[in-house]
């Protein structure tokens, strides 16, 4: 019984495509290659907290990658990017990813957009960020431009494409031509971390036409965008999986003068053993950020608004939320509440004296909001915690029992005399009968 379980479940969380590559190899090995890879982590330190099969955080995942490594002496680890917003989490995934050995780590959206700031906390935490575009790297600065990564008898050569606001194919395309070829000579393996988008990927496959310049693609998206390997010229797409739900591994061996390889993803569930470094890690933030909350919490009960901007404390948007309470979201985006703002932009009355109750960036953070957002009413001024919720959903920090003073904290007498929590409250409807 516990031998099908266990293959039952290999089944479902993975799946195997086997495939060869005609390349004469200079040296024989005798352990495969193991790449583990993740991405798209987005801020998610803890398991996604769904009520059912609860995946992903970075305690586990360090358990399962030390597993891995026992398994195979020839573990590489990568990250294609994308980690998370703000310094603190940024600095807790950093440690976490450098306790773990990650060996490359690309830039996502994320990085690029925390600029300096986000370099320097991975270059203080000891991670090899690598970003092929930019020209930082060619001077052997960091980020670098590509990492040689040399196991027992393999060589893999790890580059990095991130999004960037003056992306321009041509140049990467006339870069790639000159560095690709010679990386190729040198190494066994060619991988490149992108978050570039798949339509982006495939061009820079397609760009390499009958030459080998690229083996495999490890991109930033989830199961749902690709579930199975793609095949672009002689480069792969490997499927990967966002929220760090899921580990991807590709193994690859040596059979003659060919290589095999196979890929599949493995769950970050309840059967990794959480790691306690790095759930201390995890543990001491989540302290901090709750006593940051509770402080501009107390400062806002005493008036002082924006504060909680002050300290940098972030909230957590409708749209975040969204990415898993989806029909939730579906009906605020139908109420009245995610127009909020925009009934101020009509009236031409987008000023601080209208604005703390229609707008969550200007109460949370004191700032104006941007122009046409669903910057209203927003999940966390009701349900709050939302910081801590998403971070570590399973801490269940997020309120239910919502009484009628938080209605009233804006459905006040005077801008809303005949408030009746009652009927207001079935207006408010997004949730299910239980
Ligand atoms: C942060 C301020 C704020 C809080 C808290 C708040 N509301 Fe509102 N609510 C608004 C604003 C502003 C509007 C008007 C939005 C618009 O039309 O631009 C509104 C509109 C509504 C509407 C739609 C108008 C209507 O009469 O049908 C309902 C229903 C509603 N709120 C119910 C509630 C209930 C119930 C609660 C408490 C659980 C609540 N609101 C808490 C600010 C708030
Ligand atoms: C204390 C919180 C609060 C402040 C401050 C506030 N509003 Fe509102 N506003 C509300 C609430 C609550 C509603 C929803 C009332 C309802 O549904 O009857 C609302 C509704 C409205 C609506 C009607 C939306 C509709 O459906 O037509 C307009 C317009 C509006 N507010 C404009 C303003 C302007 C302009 C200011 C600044 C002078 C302002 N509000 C300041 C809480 C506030
Ligand atoms: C104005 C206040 C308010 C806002 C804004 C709000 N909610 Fe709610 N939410 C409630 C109330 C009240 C309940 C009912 C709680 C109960 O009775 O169990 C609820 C219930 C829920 C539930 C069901 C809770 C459960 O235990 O399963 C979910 C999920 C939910 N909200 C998600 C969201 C999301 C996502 C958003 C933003 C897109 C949002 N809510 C915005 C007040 C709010």
């Amino acid at each position: 019984m516990k031998r099908l379980l266990a293959v039952g479940g290999l089944l479902a969380a993975s799946m195997v495509v086997t495939y060869s590559t005609r390349r004469a190899v200079a040296s024989a090995s005798l352990a495969p290659l193991a790449i583990a890879y993740t991405n798209d982590t987005r801020g998610f330190l803890e398991s996604c907290g769904c009520s059912k099969s609860v995946l992903g955080g970075l305690p586990r995942r360090a358990g399962l990658l030390r597993s891995l490594r026992k398994r195979h002496p020839n573990l590489v680890v990568v990250d294609s990017g994308n980690l998370g917003e703000g310094d603190a989490h940024l600095d807790v995934s950093l440690r976490a990813m450098s306790l773990m050995g990650y060996q490359a780590v690309g830039m996502g959206l994320a990085e690029v957009l925390g600029g300096n700031r986000c370099i320097r906390i991975a270059e203080k935490r000891k991670v090899p960020l690598v970003n092929t575009l930019v020209p930082n790297g060619k001077r052997g600065g960091y980020p670098r431009e590509w990492y040689s990564v040399v196991t027992r008898g393999w060589r893999v050569a790890i580059v990095g494409f991130s999004p960037s606001e003056h992306y321009d194919a041509d140049a990467l395309r006339h870069r790639l031509r000159v560095l690709l070829p010679r990386l190729r000579q040198q190494h066994d393996l060619v991988v490149a971390l992108s978050q570039l988008g798949m339509a982006r990927d495939r061009q820079i496959a397609e760009w390499q036409g009958e030459r080998d310049w690229l083996d495999f693609i490890i991109g930033g998206r989830d199961a749902a965008q690709l579930a199975e390997p793609l095949r672009v010229k002689r480069t792969t797409i490997l499927p990967t999986s966002d929220f760090g739900r899921e580990v991807g591994l590709l193994t690859v061996r040596r059979v003659e003068r060919e290589l095999r390889w196979e890929c599949r993803r493995l769950p970050v569930d309840g059967a990794c053993q959480a790691d306690a470094v790095v759930q201390g890690l995890v543990d001491d933030l989540r302290r901090s950020e709750a006593e940051k909350l509770e402080e501009a919490r107390r400062q806002e009960t005493q008036g002082l608004r924006g504060l909680a901007g002050r300290l940098r404390v972030e909230w957590v948007t409708a749209a975040q939320c969204g990415v898993c309470k989806k029909r939730a979201y579906g009906a605020w985006l139908k109420h009245p509440h995610s127009r909020a703002l925009r009934t101020l932009e009509e009236k031409g009355r987008v000023v601080p004296e209208c604005l703390p109750c229609h707008s969550q960036t200007f109460r949370a953070a004191g700032r104006s909001p941007e122009k046409g957002a669903d910057d209203g009413v927003q999940c966390v001024i009701c349900h709050t915690g939302g910081v801590l919720h998403r971070m570590m959903p399973r801490t269940k920090r997020i309120k239910r029992d919502i009484g009628e003073s938080v209605c009233r904290s804006c459905h006040d007498s005077k801008h809303d005399p005949d408030f009746d929590v009652k009927t207001r409250m079935e207006r408010l409807r997004h949730w299910q009968e239980r």
